[in-house]
């Protein structure tokens, strides 16, 4: 479904994401893990259209996406969610989910401002549509509470379905589970299921290992910027290379030992 070939982002001197070759399967889950600063999220901020490459190409579906805005790549069916929370803390729940899918078209904005009877019919079936996709994160009930007044999980939950307003076929998971707890945590495991079992594919990066090792078909593994590692979860955990690059050369022998 999603080819990167020779994918590189440079920073000034920095490859952060450095001539990295990497496929996705339809309706597979896909983890991608690697230490800090190892470029996950500048992967996704160059297949997603937020950076443009500096050079490589993108795939999606045989055609070439590498370059296209974010809005052309949420149209053609990729979607992301971020690292850190972007919710608007001042709006509803229900307003969030639908702001989310104008941000990621930005487009009828003017029809929306002039009320035009299109615009209403539209503005209504967006709603229905927010508010389907509410139910199926289970935050229907909190469809009128302000972002801001929701538990962590639920924001990071809201977040997931912001993604989810634009219908994708691909979507990009940053780091769902940062900062929750483990019943936060299983909260949104059982939901990445539920989403990738709606046909939709999903490449996951995420630091919970438990949570990487009982959702992930495949895992990548990067480290500075390039692939160290790949195959499904049982070989990964056991590879010298992901080890190695998890806790320092010095530690993983002595681990060993
Ligand atoms: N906008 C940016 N400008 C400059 N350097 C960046 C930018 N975004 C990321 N980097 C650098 O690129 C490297 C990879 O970062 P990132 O993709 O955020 O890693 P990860 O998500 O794996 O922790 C890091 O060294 C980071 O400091
Ligand atoms: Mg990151």
């Amino acid at each position: 479904m999603l080819e990167v070939r020779k994918l590189s982002k440079w920073f000034g001197g920095l490859a952060a994401v450095n001539e990295l070759d990497l496929w996705v399967n339809r309706s597979e889950i896909l983890g991608l893990i690697g230490p800090n600063g190892a470029g996950k999220t500048t992967f996704f901020n160059a297949v997603s259209g937020f950076y443009p490459p500096t050079s490589g190409q993108v795939l999606f579906d045989g055609q070439d996406i590498s370059g296209l805005k974010a809005h052309d790549v949420a149209s053609l069916g990729i979607s992301r969610t971020f690292q850190a929370s972007t919710l608007f803390m001042k709006l509803s729940v229900l307003d969030n989910v639908f702001t989310g899918y104008h941000m990621s078209y930005r487009t009828g904005l003017l029809k929306r401002i002039f009320r035009t009877p299109s615009a209403r019919k539209e503005e209504r079936e967006l709603r229905e549509r927010a508010l389907e996709i509410l139910e199926f994160v289970g935050m229907a009930p909190l469809k009128d509470d302000l972002a801001e007044n929701l538990p962590h999980g639920y924001q990071r939950i809201l977040g997931v379905a912001m993604a989810l307003a634009t219908g994708p076929r691909l979507l990009l998971l940053d780091e769902p589970a940062t900062g929750m707890n483990p019943r936060e945590t299983e909260v949104m495991i059982q939901l990445i299921r539920q989403i990738r079992d709606k046909g939709i594919t999903i490449v996951l990066v995420e630091h919970d290992m438990r949570a990487v090792m009982n959702l992930c078909d495949r895992i990548v593994v990067l480290n500075f910027g390039q692939k160290i590692a790949e195959g499904k979860p049982e070989e990964i955990k056991k590879d010298k290379n992901v080890i190695e690059a998890y806790l320092g050369k010095e530690e993983a022998v002595a681990n060993a030992a």
